[in-house]
């Protein structure tokens, strides 16, 4: 029974799942806290020497000093730069719901810090049969939104907290990441037009890392302590 972690999913593909992801892993590592990331499938891999290189799986990896197998953290591994759903279609691999269910648990402690990222948003196809939802469901954990701090995100942002909502899974909090966007129009402000939800939101800026006093990384350690 898994007591403690975090599903990441994202309002699209690239928004920054794996740069907060993995920034999270490696400073909850640093205080102590047993971290179990994993991505159980990832497509986009490319080969090398014959293997599957999961990119996203790697990160993770080198984010938790490599206390973890890549095998148990990136177990299914997909050639094609489609969703993983798709590309195991193509692939003829079986990365079905329960498989993919049983390789985020595969080599978790009972008191380990489980960070499990999807792929795309939190209704992207992932399973064989079914989405990333659908695995956040099955796994119970705590959901982090990752969602870019651009113009539009609003909207995205309400509709993944109402999708989340319907799979009555708790909301961790939204986080507006700085990508490298650009100049962002002048009055914007996506944090103070999302005051108000009822989860916390945080914002990280562009190229700056998290550190252990960011308020996201207090909120995640003050929730975990113990
Ligand atoms: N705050 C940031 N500052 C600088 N670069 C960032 C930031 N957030 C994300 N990036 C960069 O943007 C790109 C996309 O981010 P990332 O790979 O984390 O997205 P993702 O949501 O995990 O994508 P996928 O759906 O493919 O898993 C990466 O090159 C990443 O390094
Ligand atoms: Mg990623």
């Amino acid at each position: 029974m898994i007591r403690r972690g975090l599903f990441v999913t994202g309002t699209d593909t690239g928004v920054g799942k794996t740069w907060v992801g993995t920034q999270i892993a490696s400073l909850l590592r640093r205080e102590g806290v047993a971290v179990a990331p994993r991505k159980p499938v990832e497509s986009g891999c490319e080969r090398r020497g014959g293997e599957l290189i999961p990119a996203d799986g790697e990160a993770y990896h080198r984010a938790v000093n490599a206390s973890q197998p890549m095998a148990q953290i990136t177990p299914y591994r997909l050639h094609h730069a489609i969703s993983p759903q798709r590309a195991a279609r193509l692939e003829q691999a079986d990365t079905t719901l329960e498989h993919l269910l049983a390789a985020a648990l595969a080599g978790v402690g009972e008191d380990a810090f489980l960070l499990v990222e999807g792929a795309g948003g939190f209704y992207s196809p992932l399973a064989l049969d079914g989405s990333n939802a659908d695995l956040a469901e099955r796994l119970g954990l705590p959901v982090l939104l990752v969602a870019p701090d651009r113009l539009g995100v609003i909207n995205h942002v309400h509709l993944s907290l109402e999708a989340i909502r319907h799979r009555r899974l708790p909301v961790f909090a939204v986080v507006l990441n700085g990508l490298d966007d650009g100049v962002p129009p002048q009055g914007m402000d996506n944090l103070e037009d999302l005051r108000g939800l009822p989860c916390p939101v945080f914002q990280t800026q562009c190229g700056v890392a998290l550190t252990l006093g960011d308020p996201l990384v207090r909120a995640l350690l003050a929730a975990n302590a113990g």
